[in-house]
């Protein structure tokens, strides 16, 4: 089993990386929490494919581990199922001294990490990510939420977990479309942050042809792809433990979120996944760098190649360049501020543009939406 320190002001914690640890669950969070009352939370397809092992897991070692199944998907983040954990939770007569277990994707955790955040003002959790998305990047640096009708995890907190366990083997069953999702936060940490894993993903990129890296773990293996997470993760903590709130470093990673959170926005949440979406933002804003001469040709056009590779559903007929650039813009009213930019200037480093003209950033768009995809 691997570990890697996550070091912030808030807390210190390990996350455990290895093949087969599902089962082990029990004796590694005994390691950090004394035997106390658990609530395990998950959604429908992860609970008939991992809930049994990690209930057997936990009471093998005396906790009290009690199930929650969530309906699941990004419209479930919300308040209101934020609500029916409270309710739970106090029927189960929850205390201080219980904790949470979100085990999941994304949205199981960011919601599961929101009620532990507000529940009784803050119960211990421990992250528990089955998708690729979720262990290179949610599942790290304690940002949760749920969604409000007027946008995406505008309710939250920074909440660090007491601890992480990611079983690399539950990739195994993960849907192709979501691993594709997974590998486009992958990417994103090589545009931004790390040259040289920029170039083993563009080297493994070229091994693969578009259809086959959704069957990730078959066709990578879980040895390389444990290695590629060990180091997003890593990355992500020596950023997060720079800047835990994000007040400047931090927004690096919201590289291809601008864009992202707008395509998400005009398509009502409903039509792409959120990798997908973040990986056409990532693409529209490498096309920004690059009209802006933020970056070099070359190297543009490789970051654009590794994110065209990742696969993503056709562009909705009704999408208009107006409804995307609307929602950006109406982001950026709501937040009352600049609508700023990262992008890639040269491979593993990223800079901020504020306020670019809106006319170019429409063109990009407009690029964009027939898509030159599947
Ligand atoms: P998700 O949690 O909905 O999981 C995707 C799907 O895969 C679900 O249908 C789930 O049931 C299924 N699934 C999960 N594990 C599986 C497995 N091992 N085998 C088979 N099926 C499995 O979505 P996600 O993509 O993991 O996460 C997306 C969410 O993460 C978004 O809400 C996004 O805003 C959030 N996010 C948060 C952060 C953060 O820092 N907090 C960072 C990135 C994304
Ligand atoms: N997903 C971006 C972050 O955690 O900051």
């Amino acid at each position: 089993m691997y570990k890697i320190m996550i070091k912030t002001g808030q807390k210190h914690y390990p996350v455990y990386l290895g093949k087969g640890i599902m089962e082990s669950v029990g004796s590694v969070v005994s390691r950090h929490l004394s035997a106390r009352p658990v609530l395990i939370v998950c959604d429908k397809n992860v609970s008939s494919l991992y809930a049994k092992k990690c209930l057997e897991s936990l009471r093998r070692e005396g906790f009290k581990p009690h199930l929650e199944i969530l309906e699941g998907g990004e419209r479930g983040k919300t308040l209101e199922a934020a609500a029916n954990l409270y309710t739970r939770a106090l029927e189960l007569g929850l205390d201080r001294h219980s904790a949470v277990i979100a085990l999941g994707g994304g949205v199981t955790g960011d919601l599961v990490g929101f009620f532990a955040a507000t529940y009784l003002r803050g119960l211990p959790f421990v992250q528990v990510p089955t998708t690729l998305l979720a262990m290179v990047d949610s599942s790290v640096g304690g940002k949760v939420a749920v969604n409000h009708p007027l946008g995406k995890n505008l309710i939250g907190a920074f909440h660090q977990p007491a601890l992480v366990i990611s079983d690399i083997h539950t990739l195994e069953t993960l849907p192709p479309r979501e691993f594709n999702a997974g590998w486009a936060e992958l990417i994103k940490y090589g545009v931004v942050c790390s040259k040289k894993l920029f170039k083993r993903l563009e080297l493994l990129n070229n091994n693969l042809s578009r259809g086959r890296l959704g069957k990730g773990f078959k066709v990578i293996g879980a040895h390389k792809l444990m290695n590629l997470i060990i180091r997003a993760v890593s990355i992500k903590g020596a950023i997060v433990c720079r800047d835990e709130k994000e007040e400047n470093l931090r927004r690096v990673l919201n590289f291809g979120h601008t864009f992202g959170h707008a395509l998400e926005a005009a398509t009502h949440y409903g039509h792409y996944l959120h990798g997908e979406a973040v990986a056409g933002g990532m693409i529209m804003a490498t096309e920004l760098a690059l009209r802006l001469k933020q970056i070099d040709e070359p190297s543009g056009r490789r970051i654009k190649a590794l994110l065209e590779n990742i696969e993503r559903p056709p562009t909705p007929g009704g999408l208009t360049v107006e409804a995307v650039a609307g929602a950006l813009s109406y982001d950026k009213k709501r937040k009352k501020e600049e609508l700023v930019f990262v992008l890639p200037c040269r491979l593993g480093k990223a800079v901020f543009c504020k306020n670019p003209s809106f006319h170019l950033v429409e063109k990009v768009i407009e690029e964009f939406l027939p898509g030159k995809h599947s």
